[in-house]
């Protein structure tokens, strides 16, 4: 976006008050929606339009609240402003935070740090407006069916600003005023500094209105005007968690709109939650239920849901994703996850690899192809390409005190409900029979058994359960009491299928 003005523009944003109604321990303009709090969707609508200078004003929580701008503004000036006096007061204190910069001259703008739906391009579009017109002071309006609360854009019999009215002050005639004071407002540098010191507090809140400086450029024959913003909820703070949520779903309906608009199906908008930063490629399929969270990424082609988190996760063209939970995991190109898998941290499937149903994930590289279908915790591991784990596998990673790595090479075949202590190492093409609990490496091609062969007590059911169901089943299938048939089943431990063994 091209800067609105090339000579010198400063945007002040406003973030000292309590944010009191909000109920809460972490100040106002930092609680979040759409994946950033609000005070940073300001912030980059403002960084949008390239100002020279970005000054905001902290008071309560200065500390955290301070931090975290400069976190994402890291060249930004703060200013202090201990108590507050009102929204005068706090451009006082940033335009002393500006003395002997040049602050003098070019343009000031001044927005608040709780409007979220803010966008960069309304603001340049209001600063080129309000510079074409060489006014002293210019203010966003807006017209609302509800002005309460607001400050009323007074107009005279022309039509031209008069003033801006607060509420409490306001006349009932000027109540009726749907024409209101967005907040953000535009100053001519030289006007604002000479006019600050001439804000009085002789009102109904005793503070120094900044809104006040239009009536004292209007006085002083200076021109002032309104540039109405269409799209008001722009414009619109949080106060309480109420007005939170209702800006957050508006936020996000704005998001999904867009990235419907761009190729990507939405079967549920209403359900569909995706931050801010999340990017998706055109063909993209969210099904209901869906949240899209931080830094997430989905390639084209790929299938999200239903009722699928991701957050800061990376899915890869074509990928299925199903009722899942991930978190900073990589799923690349065609492969599969779920349902009901959870994928924490660390976690990369590779191409056309599968991660089925109840499996658990971390720090695990798993090789293109290669697959854990069933009930699984693969945790600290590296599994080969198109390698196979057994249903029922824990990779048993934490001896108490520190956490080892488990690697299974390329092609390996693993049974069922096995247990890899780590740190052990199978390698490739080896495989390990059902019920293996792996201790020692198993070298290339080896098949690792460590269960005991199986006994079977003839007649148990008849001998130790007489009368029950169980005896007469076995009963009637042939089954006779203790010793009466030779043991015949020695079958060797590796078992089939996919409860049984290597071949899931
Ligand atoms: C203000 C405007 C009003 C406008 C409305 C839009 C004034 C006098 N009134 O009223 O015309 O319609 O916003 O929402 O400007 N702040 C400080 N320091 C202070 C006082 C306020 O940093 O000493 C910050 C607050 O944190 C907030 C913003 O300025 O982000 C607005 O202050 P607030 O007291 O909410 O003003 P309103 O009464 O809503
Ligand atoms: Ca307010």
């Amino acid at each position: 976006m091209p800067p609105a003005s090339a000579s010198n523009l400063t945007v002040i944003v406003l973030a000292a008050g309590g944010g009191t109604r909000m109920k809460s321990k972490t100040m106002k303009v930092l609680h979040p929606l759409g994946g950033r709090s609000m005070i940073g969707h300001v912030l980059l609508a403002v960084q949008a339009i390239e100002p020279r200078r970005i000054v905001a004003v902290v008071g309560h929580q200065r500390d955290q609240v301070g931090a975290h701008i400069r976190s994402l503004v890291p060249d930004v000036v703060l200013a202090v402003q201990e108590d507050q006096h009102g929204t005068g007061h706090a451009v006082r204190v940033a335009m002393e935070a500006l003395e002997g910069d040049g602050a003098g001259s070019g343009t000031v703008i001044v927005a608040y740090g709780d409007t979220p739906l803010l966008e960069g391009e309304s603001l340049r579009a209001f600063a080129q407006e309000h510079e074409a017109a060489q006014r002293a002071v210019s203010i966003l309006s807006g017209v609302v069916s509800d002005p309460y609360g607001y400050g009323r854009v007074v107009r005279d019999a022309d039509g031209d600003v008069v003033a801006i009215v607060e509420e409490k002050d306001a006349s009932r005639d000027e109540r009726e005023i749907r024409e209101i004071n967005s907040g953000i407002l535009a100053f001519d540098a030289a006007f604002l500094l000479d006019a600050l010191p001439r804000l009085g507090n002789d009102n109904s809140k005793g503070e120094y209105y900044l809104t006040d400086t239009v009536g004292i450029a209007r006085d002083a024959g200076l021109t002032v005007g309104a540039f109405a913003i269409d799209d008001v909820m722009q414009t619109e703070g949080a106060n309480d968690r109420v007005q939170l949520a209702e800006l957050g779903r508006e936020m996000n309906r704005r998001i999904v709109t867009r990235w419907m608009r761009d190729g990507v199906t939405v079967m549920d908008p209403a359900t569909t939650w995706i931050d801010a930063d999340v990017v998706l490629a055109e063909d993209v399929t969210i099904l209901p239920g869906t949240q899209l969270l931080g830094t997430t990424v989905v390639l084209e082609d790929a299938v999200i849901g239903p009722d699928t988190t991701l957050r800061d996760c990376e899915i890869g063209a074509g990928a299925r994703v199903v009722r899942a939970h991930g978190e900073l995991a990589v799923v690349r190109d065609g492969a599969t996850v779920g349902p009901y898998s959870y994928l924490r941290p660390g976690t990369i499937l590779g191409r056309d690899g599968k991660i089925g149903a109840f499996v658990e994930t971390k720090n695990a590289t798993i090789g293109d192809g290669a697959k854990v279908p069933h009930l699984s915790y693969v945790g600290d591991a590296e599994i080969g390409e198109g390698t196979n784990i057994g249903a029922g596998t824990i990779f048993a990673n934490y001896d108490g005190v520190a956490k080892h790595r488990t690697r299974v090479g390329r092609h390996a075949r693993t049974g069922s409900n096995n247990t890899f202590i780590a740190p052990v190492e199978i390698g490739d093409g080896a495989g390990t029979a059902g019920g293996t609990v792996v201790r020692r490496d198993v070298p290339p091609g080896a098949l690792a058994v460590s269960s005991g062969p199986q006994r079977n007590h003839e007649g148990w059911a008849l001998s130790r359960r007489p009368g029950t169901a169980q005896a007469e089943a076995a009963e009637a299938a042939g089954a006779r009491p203790d010793g009466e048939r030779e043991a015949s089943h020695e079958a060797p431990d590796v078992g089939a299928g996919p409860y049984g063994g290597p071949e899931s």
